[in-house]
């Protein structure tokens, strides 16, 4: 493709923070390579966006290092570069102690908020590398700022992440690559629905008087820091809805 715009990976496009990103991204002129497991969904929102020829979409499922090598190696043939990696698929499932917590939902979360993630910026870096620069921009979570009840896998799972990429900035000093953690809190997306296993009368009391963060409020985030000059480095951001302090502590209204 004879084409010079920047080219952004989105993971998890297919809902919440990942699709809105993607449709903020295509409005500022981006071409998209889009990631998750369910592919429709990513095909209808690309036919929705303006330039629909300069979306590629394609299966990702975080848990399969193959699938992760053969995302990064077919977006890296469709468009010859990768500027912006934008890690927003994740999961998180269940709220149970953690001496009763279910060890495959534990692999899951561990595969998909961690190990996948770091293998997949693994794919990402030599090209970034090669070209001197570009930028990683990975989503955290509030829950991994603050130890709480209930979220050991996921919380754990998260600051590991995070930890990653302090290490990350350390060992690309001197490339030109940026790198950013963004941790959100409560997000109104289909996020607790997954967690709370599609009970949606837990997330219902949940959100109840409370006004939660939304997914273009997220994008707009992911954006800032993508949109800062070449020199600048957005490093961390926490982002609450204003009523959220912590992971347990909300302001009902
Ligand atoms: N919403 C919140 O309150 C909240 C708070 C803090 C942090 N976060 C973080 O924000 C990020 C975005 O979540 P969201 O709120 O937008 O939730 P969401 O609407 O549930 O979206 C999650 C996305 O992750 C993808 N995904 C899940 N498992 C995957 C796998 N194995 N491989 C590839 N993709 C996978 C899903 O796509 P498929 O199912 O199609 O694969 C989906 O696109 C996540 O990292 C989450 O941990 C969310």
């Amino acid at each position: 493709m004879n084409d010079s715009a920047k080219v952004a990976i989105v993971t998890g496009a297919s809902s919440g923070m990942g699709m809105e990103t993607a449709r903020r991204f295509s409005r500022e002129g981006y071409r998209l390579a889009l990631g998750a497991r369910t592919v429709e969904k990513m095909e209808k929102l690309a036919q929705s966006l303006d330039n629909p020829d300069r979306v590629y979409t394609a299966a990702l499922d975080l848990t399969s290092p193959s699938s992760i090598e053969s995302f990064a190696k077919s977006t890296q043939e469709r468009f010859g570069k990768v500027d912006l990696l934008v890690n927003c698929a994740g999961v998180a499932l269940g709220r149970e102690p953690a001496d009763q917590g279910n060890l495959e939902e534990w692999r899951t979360m561990v595969e998909t908020d961690y190990y996948g993630p770091m293998a997949l910026v693994r794919a990402v870096l030599p090209g970034m590398r090669a070209q001197g620069g570009g930028h990683i921009i990975n989503i955290g979570a509030l829950a991994a700022l603050f130890p709480h009840p209930g979220s050991a896998a996921y919380a754990s799972a998260k600051e590991g992440m995070r930890m990653f990429l302090k290490c990350l900035r350390e060992d690309t000093l001197g490339s030109g690559i940026r790198i950013t953690n963004i941790d959100p809190g409560i997000t109104d997306t289909d996020f607790a629905l997954t967690r709370f296993r599609g009970n949606s009368e837990a997330v219902g009391k949940l959100l109840e008087g409370f006004t939660p963060l939304t997914a273009g409020d997220m994008a707009d985030c992911i954006w800032f820091a993508a949109s800062a000059p070449a020199h600048v480095n957005i490093d961390q951001m926490t982002v609450t809805p204003t009523d959220q302090a912590s992971p347990t502590r909300l302001h009902k209204r």
